[in-house]
């Protein structure tokens, strides 16, 4: 049969398309690309191909468990150097230690269960609010820095019962500082040639202890909880202790260590990145913000968040989910087909090869959001339009069985510390004429974007 060639730039002889990926901000090179070739383009860098989707109908096809898995391409590859055979970066079904992790954690991450963790999720959050009470109107605020804080102070509190405490300290936690420096070396590793690669010698050092301070940070943890035994049945505990149903089998030690740092990593980088677009999208979107702020006021007042109050605030679901879909904090994904096959009714793609996933640019797809696909709208997501939706139209957490474990629990984090904040502040801008840049580790987040917060004069 005859099929379509996937287009693809024209690229240098010998090395392709060696320069297509900016390695600083890839998604930025992706986006680029969707809007000159469409739906699908093919790239093809010294030998490796890399084919794109961007489009809902292809994101809606691979979607398919029947006929594609989840590869561990590049980026990934480079994050089992810390997350290792951990839920994220595993390569299942073969590695069996993803189907013991995901069976002893799953009933945990339940909307249900979830639940059980919210007075630890605000007291962290309130740990925030008195911080930038005490600093006032004039302090200029870094909006990700603090949001990190939250989120990792969070997931460490919820996951593993250990407090990080980054609010009592003026920089950031070594750890997370480690993080976040792995990160951004492992995403550029992922898009360089191994040759260029071993001539980086400081940035190779520098990584490597990067990597020492994480596991030291896990083996503590691990540590901490042997001398201190509780029957907590949170992250740290399933994993140390719980016992796989199906298979009898328990954790090996490694792959706990390995998954307490995923844990670490996956569970704060994307939640704090949703938590600083929430706050540019509503600052710049004046209306919306009011529309918000109306909400929280007459549904909460001035009483503290609790559990009766998750989900009863449709406009600030539809704000999160409007967030997300314009920046989905975990841009992109993998999969590849079990065989051969056909995707678009006629573009061939061979067994195994990789697709990749562009979250970003399909949750732009005109035909899906029409011609303002571009601008902040949450009213696209209200009044069962969310709901209505062809399916895959809107996937920020991924799909099927490697699906986020941790999505209620992220938004469940999200609305506690958004309802919390805009009853205690106005928010406003410390530059007005900011333009929303990106930067990207394996989540995207704004870059530069500092506030200030005013704490409210009329409580509600
Ligand atoms: C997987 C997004 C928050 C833990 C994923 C995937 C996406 C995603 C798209 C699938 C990746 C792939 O297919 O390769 C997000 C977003 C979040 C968020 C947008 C916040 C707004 C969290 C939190 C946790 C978490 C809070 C932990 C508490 C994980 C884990 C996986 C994962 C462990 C791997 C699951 C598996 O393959 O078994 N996330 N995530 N995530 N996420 Fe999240």
């Amino acid at each position: 049969t005859q099929h379509t060639p996937i287009p693809s730039p024209p690229g240098v002889p010998g090395l392709g398309n060696i320069d297509a990926i900016d390695s600083d901000l890839p998604i930025k090179s992706l986006h680029e690309l969707a809007q000159k070739y469409g739906a699908i383009y093919e790239l093809n860098v010294m030998g490796n191909k890399m084919i794109v989707i961007n489009s809902r109908d292809l994101l809606n096809e691979v979607s398919d468990e029947t006929r594609f898995y989840k590869k561990i391409a590049a980026n990934s590859n480079q994050l089992r150097n810390a997350a290792g055979d951990g839920l994220f970066t595993a390569r299942a079904p073969e590695e069996k230690n993803w189907g013991i992790a995901h069976r002893l954690l799953m009933p945990i991450f339940t909307p249900g269960s979830v639940c059980n963790i919210a007075d630890d999720m605000l007291d962290i959050v309130s740990q925030l609010v008195l911080k930038w009470e005490r600093f006032g109107a004039k302090a200029v605020i870094d909006t990700a820095e603090d949001f990190s804080r939250v989120t990792l102070d969070t997931i460490c509190l919820t996951a593993m019962g250990y407090r990080l405490n980054s609010f009592y300290r003026e920089d950031l936690h070594p750890l997370a500082v480690a993080m976040a420096d792995f990160l951004l070396v492992s995403t550029k590793r992922g898009s360089r040639p191994p040759a260029v690669q071993a001539t980086l010698v400081v940035e190779n050092a520098k990584y490597e202890a990067d990597q020492k301070t994480m596991f030291a940070m896990a083996e503590e943890i691990m540590n901490e909880r042997r001398a201190n035994p509780t029957d907590r049945q949170d992250v740290l505990g399933l994993m140390m202790y719980g016992k796989d149903k199906e298979t009898g089998l328990s954790l090996p030690d490694k792959t706990v260590q390995y998954n307490l740092l995923t844990f670490l990593i996956a569970g704060h980088e994307t939640t704090s990145g949703m938590l600083v677009f929430a706050v540019y999208y509503l600052l710049k979107n004046p209306d919306t913000m009011r529309k918000l702020r109306d909400e929280i006021d007459s549904v909460m007042g001035s009483r503290p968040f609790t559990t009766a109050d998750m989900n009863c605030m449709p406009y600030l679901i539809a704000v999160m989910r409007e967030t997300l879909r314009l920046a989905p904090t975990a841009p992109a994904r993998t999969v590849a087909p079990f065989e051969d096959t056909v995707i678009g009714g006629k573009y061939f793609v061979a067994k195994d090869a990789s697709i990749t996933v562009d979250t970003f640019d399909c949750q732009r797809d005109r035909e899906v959001w029409g011609p303002d696909a571009e601008e902040f709208k949450p009213e696209r997501m209200l009044d069962g339009k969310f709901e209505a939706l062809p399916s895959n139209a809107w996937q920020a957490f991924g799909f099927g069985m490697r699906a986020c474990i941790g999505g209620a629990f992220a938004w469940q984090e999200a609305q506690i510390a958004l309802v919390t904040i805009f009853q205690h502040f106005d928010l406003v801008m410390n530059d007005p004429t900011y333009v929303l840049q990106m930067k990207q580790t394996l989540s995207i987040k704004p870059k530069d974007f500092f506030i200030r917060a005013i704490p409210r004069k009329t409580s509600p």
